[in-house]
């Protein structure tokens, strides 16, 4: 008598009572995919998790260091010197003071050397200067003096622009800054950023040594890589 051992391939005639596999429905399909299909979706898996961990510890990170964007905002502005030339040439001397506010609790800034301060008046630089490198600490708000000197040509229809608005009592100027940041976490300090502020003001007149108001002022601010 025969008795087939679960080991051993059943005797050629018990083969024949059963379709070969390959006619089974679905058999085909699932060979196709196989091992491959496997890896395939193992590899998802790993990356899902890898991506939910660091999900996970970037809002860990910015629970923790919970951060704000620092402010800066142009809060005087002295006419040293404007000296416009009968060849429509103007030298001018401005000392501006710009308030950095850092919000945060955790985070400072490193603030570079390569930075650059730059006044215009309708697109024509009139002066430029440099802020000066420093360290802001956490929850700290710092006022800076810049000085800018420098000379422009405005042409004879700018300078008259600029007469009529010195009557108007209303002088639209733009301050661009552009300088390198690095940001502290701790002791932790990150790649350089540069920070670009814009700062649209409109001020009530520019006569040097007179008493300038701000009548109003819009500060953007931009990181870049
Ligand atoms: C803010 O930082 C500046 C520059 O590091 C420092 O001179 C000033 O004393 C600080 N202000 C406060 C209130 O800590």
């Amino acid at each position: 008598m025969y008795a087939p051992h679960p080991g051993y391939p059943p005797p050629p005639y018990m083969m024949l009572q059963q379709p070969p596999p390959y006619y089974h429905s679905g058999y085909k399909r699932r060979s196709g995919c196989g091992s491959c299909c496997r890896c395939f979706c193992c590899f998802i898996c790993c990356l899902l998790v890898l991506l939910m961990i660091l999900g996970i510890l970037l809002a860990y990170l910015y629970m923790i260091y919970d951060p704000k964007i620092p402010t800066y905002k142009v809060e005087g502005m002295e006419v040293k010197a404007l000296d416009i030339q009968p060849d429509f040439s103007v030298n001018s001397e401005l000392l501006i003071t710009v308030k950095a506010e850092n919000p945060n609790k955790k985070i400072g800034f490193i603030y570079g050397t390569d930075s650059s301060v730059m006044v215009s008046y309708s697109d024509t630089t009139l002066c430029s200067g440099n802020l000066p490198s420093f360290h802001q600490e956490h929850r700290n708000t710092t006022l800076i003096q810049v000085n800018l000197k420098g000379k422009a040509n405005l042409g004879q229809g700018l300078q008259q622009t600029l007469m009529e608005n010195q009557k108007d009592k209303k002088i639209p100027l733009a301050v661009h800054v552009k300088v390198p940041v690095r940001i502290q976490l701790g002791s932790l300090r990150l790649k350089e950023l540069t920070v670009v502020v814009t700062c649209s003001l409109v001020v009530d007149n520019v006569l040097p040594n007179a008493p300038i108001s701000i009548v109003s002022s819009d500060t953007s601010v931009k990181f870049r890589m």
